[in-house]
Protein backbone atom coordinates (compact mmCIF):
# COMPACT_ATOMS: atom_id res chain seq x y z
CA UNK A 1 0.00 0.00 0.00
CA UNK A 2 2.58 2.81 0.89
CA UNK A 3 4.63 1.85 -2.63
CA UNK A 4 1.21 2.46 -4.64
CA UNK A 5 1.01 6.12 -2.09
CA UNK A 6 4.54 6.68 -3.42
CA UNK A 7 3.74 5.89 -7.20
CA UNK A 8 1.05 7.96 -7.17
CA UNK A 9 2.44 10.97 -5.38
CA UNK A 10 5.75 10.93 -7.91
CA UNK A 11 3.57 10.59 -11.14
CA UNK A 12 1.89 13.67 -10.02
CA UNK A 13 4.52 15.16 -9.15
CA UNK A 14 6.36 13.97 -12.68
CA UNK A 15 2.98 15.78 -14.76
CA UNK A 16 2.81 18.91 -12.80
CA UNK A 17 6.55 19.28 -13.49
CA UNK A 18 5.93 18.38 -17.23
CA UNK A 19 3.27 20.86 -17.32
CA UNK A 20 5.21 23.71 -16.21
CA UNK A 21 7.51 23.40 -18.56
CA UNK A 22 5.30 23.08 -21.38
CA UNK A 23 3.30 25.73 -20.20
CA UNK A 24 6.25 27.68 -19.35
CA UNK A 25 4.42 30.43 -17.09
CA UNK A 26 4.59 28.96 -14.40
CA UNK A 27 6.47 29.78 -11.14
CA UNK A 28 10.17 28.26 -12.28
CA UNK A 29 10.34 27.36 -8.26
CA UNK A 30 7.62 25.09 -8.08
CA UNK A 31 8.83 21.94 -9.41
CA UNK A 32 11.73 22.07 -7.01
CA UNK A 33 9.12 22.85 -4.44
CA UNK A 34 6.98 19.87 -5.51
CA UNK A 35 10.24 17.38 -5.86
CA UNK A 36 10.88 18.58 -2.12
CA UNK A 37 7.57 17.61 -0.96
CA UNK A 38 7.68 14.74 -2.61
CA UNK A 39 10.97 13.36 -1.34
CA UNK A 40 9.30 14.42 1.87
CA UNK A 41 6.49 12.88 1.44
CA UNK A 42 8.44 10.00 0.01
CA UNK A 43 10.27 9.88 3.34
CA UNK A 44 7.31 9.93 5.54
CA UNK A 45 5.92 7.26 3.38
CA UNK A 46 8.68 5.12 3.48
CA UNK A 47 8.83 5.51 7.10
CA UNK A 48 5.43 4.53 7.88
CA UNK A 49 6.13 1.42 5.51
CA UNK A 50 9.09 0.89 7.42
CA UNK A 51 7.76 0.76 11.01
CA UNK A 52 4.39 -1.17 9.58
CA UNK A 53 6.72 -3.93 8.26
CA UNK A 54 8.67 -3.68 11.49
CA UNK A 55 5.41 -4.55 13.31
CA UNK A 56 4.39 -7.26 10.96
CA UNK A 57 7.48 -8.79 11.26
CA UNK A 58 7.34 -8.45 14.69
CA UNK A 59 3.60 -10.24 14.89
CA UNK A 60 5.21 -12.66 12.60
CA UNK A 61 7.50 -13.17 14.81
CA UNK A 62 5.67 -13.56 17.80
CA UNK A 63 2.90 -15.73 15.59
CA UNK A 64 6.20 -17.85 15.06
CA UNK A 65 7.31 -18.26 19.02
CA UNK A 66 3.60 -19.23 19.44
CA UNK A 67 3.40 -21.90 16.75
CA UNK A 68 6.97 -23.31 17.53
CA UNK A 69 5.39 -23.31 21.28
CA UNK A 70 2.55 -24.84 20.27
CA UNK A 71 4.87 -27.62 17.83
CA UNK A 72 7.18 -28.26 21.06
CA UNK A 73 4.18 -29.03 23.44
CA UNK A 74 2.61 -31.13 20.09
CA UNK A 75 6.10 -32.92 20.22
CA UNK A 76 5.75 -33.59 23.97
CA UNK A 77 2.41 -34.96 23.61
CA UNK A 78 3.09 -37.35 20.65
CA UNK A 79 6.28 -38.67 22.85
CA UNK A 80 3.76 -39.00 25.55
CA UNK A 81 1.54 -40.52 23.48
CA UNK A 82 4.17 -42.95 22.61
CA UNK A 83 5.40 -43.76 25.44
CA UNK A 84 2.18 -44.56 26.94
CA UNK A 85 0.95 -46.25 23.93
CA UNK A 86 4.65 -48.22 24.22
CA UNK A 87 3.70 -48.86 28.13
CA UNK A 88 -0.13 -50.08 27.63
CA UNK A 89 1.60 -52.53 24.32
CA UNK A 90 4.01 -53.78 26.93
CA UNK A 91 0.66 -54.42 29.13
CA UNK A 92 -1.16 -55.44 26.72
CA UNK A 93 0.91 -58.51 25.62
CA UNK A 94 1.43 -59.54 29.37
CA UNK A 95 -2.16 -60.06 29.96
CA UNK A 96 -2.73 -61.83 26.50
CA UNK A 97 0.49 -64.22 27.53
CA UNK A 98 -0.67 -64.75 31.02
CA UNK A 99 -4.23 -65.88 29.20
CA UNK A 100 -2.93 -67.77 27.14
CA UNK A 101 -1.24 -70.07 29.68
CA UNK A 102 -4.53 -69.52 31.52
CA UNK A 103 -6.13 -71.22 28.37
CA UNK A 104 -3.33 -74.06 28.24
CA UNK A 105 -4.13 -74.86 31.33
CA UNK A 106 -7.62 -74.65 31.02
CA UNK A 107 -7.36 -76.63 28.37
CA UNK A 108 -5.41 -79.47 29.91
CA UNK A 109 -7.29 -79.44 32.03
CA UNK A 110 -10.31 -79.93 29.91
CA UNK A 111 -8.09 -82.88 28.25
CA UNK A 112 -7.61 -84.29 31.19
CA UNK A 113 -11.34 -84.53 32.60
CA UNK A 114 -12.29 -85.47 28.81
CA UNK A 115 -9.79 -88.34 29.02
CA UNK A 116 -11.30 -89.50 32.31
CA UNK A 117 -14.52 -88.87 30.54
CA UNK A 118 -14.23 -91.24 28.45
CA UNK A 119 -12.57 -93.91 30.62
CA UNK A 120 -15.98 -93.64 33.15
CA UNK A 121 -17.67 -93.93 30.29
CA UNK A 122 -15.91 -96.80 28.64
CA UNK A 123 -15.99 -98.44 32.36
CA UNK A 124 -19.47 -98.00 32.21
CA UNK A 125 -20.18 -99.46 29.51
CA UNK A 126 -18.47 -102.54 30.30
CA UNK A 127 -20.16 -103.24 33.74
CA UNK A 128 -23.12 -102.94 31.74
CA UNK A 129 -22.68 -105.52 29.14
CA UNK A 130 -21.89 -107.82 32.06
CA UNK A 131 -25.11 -106.57 33.91
CA UNK A 132 -27.18 -107.04 31.00
CA UNK A 133 -25.82 -110.63 30.65
CA UNK A 134 -26.29 -111.43 34.20
CA UNK A 135 -29.78 -110.18 34.10
CA UNK A 136 -30.34 -112.22 31.11
CA UNK A 137 -29.70 -115.14 33.32
CA UNK A 138 -31.51 -114.56 36.04
CA UNK A 139 -35.51 -113.62 36.79
CA UNK A 140 -35.49 -111.66 40.15
CA UNK A 141 -38.21 -111.86 42.46
CA UNK A 142 -37.81 -108.59 44.12
CA UNK A 143 -35.71 -105.47 43.16
CA UNK A 144 -32.10 -106.60 43.05
CA UNK A 145 -29.22 -104.56 45.13
CA UNK A 146 -27.12 -102.37 43.67
CA UNK A 147 -23.72 -103.15 42.48
CA UNK A 148 -20.71 -101.21 42.20
CA UNK A 149 -19.25 -98.91 45.20
CA UNK A 150 -19.16 -100.96 47.66
CA UNK A 151 -20.92 -104.31 46.48
CA UNK A 152 -19.27 -106.44 43.35
CA UNK A 153 -19.33 -104.81 40.02
CA UNK A 154 -21.28 -107.21 36.97
CA UNK A 155 -18.08 -107.94 35.82
CA UNK A 156 -16.80 -110.20 38.52
CA UNK A 157 -19.95 -111.46 39.06
CA UNK A 158 -20.15 -112.63 35.43
CA UNK A 159 -16.84 -114.02 35.24
CA UNK A 160 -18.01 -116.07 38.68
CA UNK A 161 -21.18 -116.47 37.15
CA UNK A 162 -19.40 -118.24 33.71
CA UNK A 163 -17.00 -120.61 35.93
CA UNK A 164 -20.28 -121.76 38.53
CA UNK A 165 -22.39 -122.71 35.31
CA UNK A 166 -19.48 -124.23 33.36
CA UNK A 167 -18.08 -126.49 36.80
CA UNK A 168 -21.02 -126.44 38.51
CA UNK A 169 -19.45 -126.75 42.42
CA UNK A 170 -21.54 -127.66 45.44
CA UNK A 171 -20.77 -124.98 47.62
CA UNK A 172 -19.58 -121.52 47.38
CA UNK A 173 -18.32 -119.61 49.89
CA UNK A 174 -18.54 -115.89 50.26
CA UNK A 175 -15.84 -113.59 52.33
CA UNK A 176 -18.29 -110.32 53.11
CA UNK A 177 -21.70 -110.24 52.53
CA UNK A 178 -24.24 -107.87 50.82
CA UNK A 179 -25.26 -107.41 47.34
CA UNK A 180 -23.38 -110.16 45.50
CA UNK A 181 -25.24 -112.42 48.02
CA UNK A 182 -27.99 -112.63 46.09
CA UNK A 183 -27.29 -112.30 42.57
CA UNK A 184 -25.27 -115.21 43.21
CA UNK A 185 -27.72 -116.52 45.40
CA UNK A 186 -29.51 -116.54 42.04
CA UNK A 187 -26.70 -118.66 39.99
CA UNK A 188 -26.53 -120.73 42.11
CA UNK A 189 -30.30 -121.86 42.79
CA UNK A 190 -30.41 -122.47 38.73
CA UNK A 191 -27.27 -125.19 39.56
CA UNK A 192 -28.36 -126.40 42.91
CA UNK A 193 -25.59 -125.02 44.79
CA UNK A 194 -25.61 -123.73 48.24
CA UNK A 195 -23.99 -120.30 49.27
CA UNK A 196 -22.18 -119.80 52.80
CA UNK A 197 -22.02 -115.96 53.25
CA UNK A 198 -19.25 -115.57 56.14
CA UNK A 199 -19.94 -111.61 57.65
CA UNK A 200 -18.52 -109.99 60.22
CA UNK A 201 -20.49 -107.20 61.09
CA UNK A 202 -23.80 -108.08 62.62
CA UNK A 203 -26.09 -105.58 61.47
CA UNK A 204 -24.48 -105.94 57.89
CA UNK A 205 -25.37 -109.69 58.30
CA UNK A 206 -28.89 -109.04 59.40
CA UNK A 207 -29.28 -106.68 56.36
CA UNK A 208 -28.06 -109.85 53.60
CA UNK A 209 -30.54 -111.84 55.43
CA UNK A 210 -33.30 -109.53 54.59
CA UNK A 211 -32.22 -108.78 50.89
CA UNK A 212 -31.72 -112.97 50.90
CA UNK A 213 -35.49 -113.52 52.31
CA UNK A 214 -36.60 -110.48 50.13
CA UNK A 215 -35.24 -112.43 47.08
CA UNK A 216 -36.66 -115.82 48.39
CA UNK A 217 -33.31 -117.49 48.44
CA UNK A 218 -33.59 -118.30 52.10
CA UNK A 219 -32.71 -122.12 51.19
CA UNK A 220 -30.10 -121.33 48.98
CA UNK A 221 -27.70 -118.61 50.59
CA UNK A 222 -27.16 -118.89 54.02
CA UNK A 223 -25.27 -115.41 55.82
CA UNK A 224 -23.41 -116.94 58.80
CA UNK A 225 -22.13 -114.48 61.69
CA UNK A 226 -18.31 -114.70 61.91
CA UNK A 227 -16.71 -112.44 64.10
CA UNK A 228 -13.25 -111.64 63.13
CA UNK A 229 -10.86 -112.95 64.97
CA UNK A 230 -7.19 -113.60 65.28
CA UNK A 231 -4.68 -116.13 63.19
CA UNK A 232 -1.49 -116.69 63.12
CA UNK A 233 0.92 -118.37 60.34
CA UNK A 234 4.63 -118.65 60.92
CA UNK A 235 5.30 -115.22 62.45
CA UNK A 236 2.52 -113.24 60.88
CA UNK A 237 -0.74 -112.48 62.88
CA UNK A 238 -4.31 -112.08 61.11
CA UNK A 239 -8.10 -111.17 62.20
CA UNK A 240 -10.19 -113.72 60.05
CA UNK A 241 -13.20 -114.42 59.87
CA UNK A 242 -14.10 -117.05 63.39
CA UNK A 243 -13.22 -120.89 61.94
CA UNK A 244 -16.32 -121.60 63.92
CA UNK A 245 -18.40 -120.19 60.87
CA UNK A 246 -16.86 -122.86 58.83
CA UNK A 247 -18.12 -125.87 60.39
CA UNK A 248 -19.86 -128.42 57.90
CA UNK A 249 -18.41 -126.37 54.55
CA UNK A 250 -16.74 -128.97 52.29
CA UNK A 251 -16.76 -129.73 48.62
CA UNK A 252 -15.95 -126.04 47.82
CA UNK A 253 -15.69 -125.31 44.19
CA UNK A 254 -15.61 -121.10 44.06
CA UNK A 255 -14.34 -119.02 46.91
CA UNK A 256 -15.04 -115.13 46.57
CA UNK A 257 -12.39 -113.17 48.36
CA UNK A 258 -14.30 -109.81 49.05
CA UNK A 259 -13.85 -109.50 52.54
CA UNK A 260 -12.69 -108.67 55.50
CA UNK A 261 -12.39 -105.20 54.38
CA UNK A 262 -8.81 -103.51 53.96
CA UNK A 263 -9.49 -101.28 57.11
CA UNK A 264 -9.68 -104.38 59.62
CA UNK A 265 -5.73 -104.83 59.03
CA UNK A 266 -2.97 -105.74 56.52
CA UNK A 267 -2.98 -107.96 54.41
CA UNK A 268 -6.94 -108.97 55.82
CA UNK A 269 -7.66 -111.25 52.91
CA UNK A 270 -4.32 -113.32 53.07
CA UNK A 271 -6.16 -116.17 55.57
CA UNK A 272 -8.87 -116.90 52.64
CA UNK A 273 -6.41 -119.52 51.01
CA UNK A 274 -4.71 -121.20 53.88
CA UNK A 275 -7.95 -122.22 55.77
CA UNK A 276 -10.31 -122.74 52.93
CA UNK A 277 -8.42 -124.73 50.42
CA UNK A 278 -8.97 -127.94 53.02
CA UNK A 279 -12.44 -127.49 52.39
CA UNK A 280 -12.10 -127.49 49.30
CA UNK A 281 -13.11 -129.88 46.02
CA UNK A 282 -10.22 -130.81 43.56
CA UNK A 283 -11.12 -128.32 41.70
CA UNK A 284 -12.02 -125.21 42.93
CA UNK A 285 -11.48 -120.98 42.10
CA UNK A 286 -10.55 -118.56 44.11
CA UNK A 287 -11.87 -114.74 42.97
CA UNK A 288 -9.75 -112.38 44.53
CA UNK A 289 -11.86 -108.95 44.33
CA UNK A 290 -10.06 -105.74 44.32
CA UNK A 291 -6.75 -106.89 43.36
CA UNK A 292 -5.49 -103.43 41.98
CA UNK A 293 -4.96 -102.77 45.63
CA UNK A 294 -1.52 -102.56 47.17
CA UNK A 295 -2.30 -104.50 49.85
CA UNK A 296 -4.67 -106.79 48.20
CA UNK A 297 -1.65 -107.57 45.14
CA UNK A 298 0.70 -108.04 48.01
CA UNK A 299 -1.64 -110.83 49.29
CA UNK A 300 -2.21 -112.41 45.55
CA UNK A 301 1.52 -112.25 45.64
CA UNK A 302 2.22 -114.32 48.86
CA UNK A 303 -0.79 -116.63 47.48
CA UNK A 304 1.33 -117.38 44.74
CA UNK A 305 4.64 -118.23 46.32
CA UNK A 306 3.04 -120.02 49.37
CA UNK A 307 0.46 -122.20 46.87
CA UNK A 308 2.31 -123.26 43.41
CA UNK A 309 -0.26 -125.92 42.35
CA UNK A 310 -3.38 -122.83 42.20
CA UNK A 311 -2.53 -120.93 39.55
CA UNK A 312 -2.93 -117.89 39.29
CA UNK A 313 -4.65 -115.34 36.27
CA UNK A 314 -4.88 -111.35 36.12
CA UNK A 315 -7.93 -109.42 34.97
CA UNK A 316 -8.49 -106.41 34.19
CA UNK A 317 -11.58 -106.26 35.88
CA UNK A 318 -13.14 -102.46 37.35
CA UNK A 319 -11.68 -102.89 40.42
CA UNK A 320 -8.55 -105.45 40.00
CA UNK A 321 -9.33 -109.19 39.72
CA UNK A 322 -7.16 -112.56 40.67
CA UNK A 323 -8.68 -115.85 40.16
CA UNK A 324 -6.36 -118.79 41.32
CA UNK A 325 -7.63 -122.64 40.29
CA UNK A 326 -6.66 -125.17 41.32
CA UNK A 327 -7.64 -128.32 39.09
CA UNK A 328 -8.48 -125.91 36.26
CA UNK A 329 -10.98 -126.63 33.65
C1 LIG B 1 -16.47 -105.13 49.87
S1 LIG B 1 -18.01 -105.24 50.69
C2 LIG B 1 -18.73 -106.42 49.65
C3 LIG B 1 -19.82 -107.24 50.14
C4 LIG B 1 -20.38 -108.25 49.12
N1 LIG B 1 -19.45 -109.22 48.71
C5 LIG B 1 -20.96 -107.56 47.90
O1 LIG B 1 -20.33 -107.60 46.85
O2 LIG B 1 -22.04 -107.00 48.01
C6 LIG B 1 -17.54 -106.02 52.15
C7 LIG B 1 -18.30 -105.61 53.36
O3 LIG B 1 -19.22 -104.60 53.13
C8 LIG B 1 -20.14 -104.58 54.19
N2 LIG B 1 -21.52 -104.38 53.70
C9 LIG B 1 -22.47 -105.29 53.52
N3 LIG B 1 -23.62 -104.69 53.12
C10 LIG B 1 -23.35 -103.39 53.07
C11 LIG B 1 -24.11 -102.26 52.73
N4 LIG B 1 -25.38 -102.35 52.38
N5 LIG B 1 -23.51 -101.05 52.78
C12 LIG B 1 -22.24 -100.94 53.12
N6 LIG B 1 -21.46 -101.97 53.46
C13 LIG B 1 -22.00 -103.19 53.43
C14 LIG B 1 -20.04 -105.90 54.89
O4 LIG B 1 -19.41 -105.75 56.14
C15 LIG B 1 -19.15 -106.66 53.94
O5 LIG B 1 -18.40 -107.64 54.61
Amino acid sequence: MPSRTIRVAAGVVIAVTALSYSVGDLDPRLPTALSAGFAAGTGCLTFAAARSLTRALRRGEARNGRMCGELNRLGRRVGSLESSGEVRHAECLRSLTRTTQLVEVGLDRVGGQCRSLEREIGRSYAQLEAFTDLRALITPRAPLPALRGWAASPDVLRMMTGWILRTRPKTIVECGSGSSSVWLGYVAERTGATVVALEHEPRYAEASRDLVRAHGLSDVVEVRDAPLLPWEEGQESYLWYDREALDGIEDIGLVFVDGPPGATGPAARYPALPLLLPRCSEQVAFFLDDAAREDDKAVSDRWVLRFPDVVRTEHPAEKGLDVFVRGGV
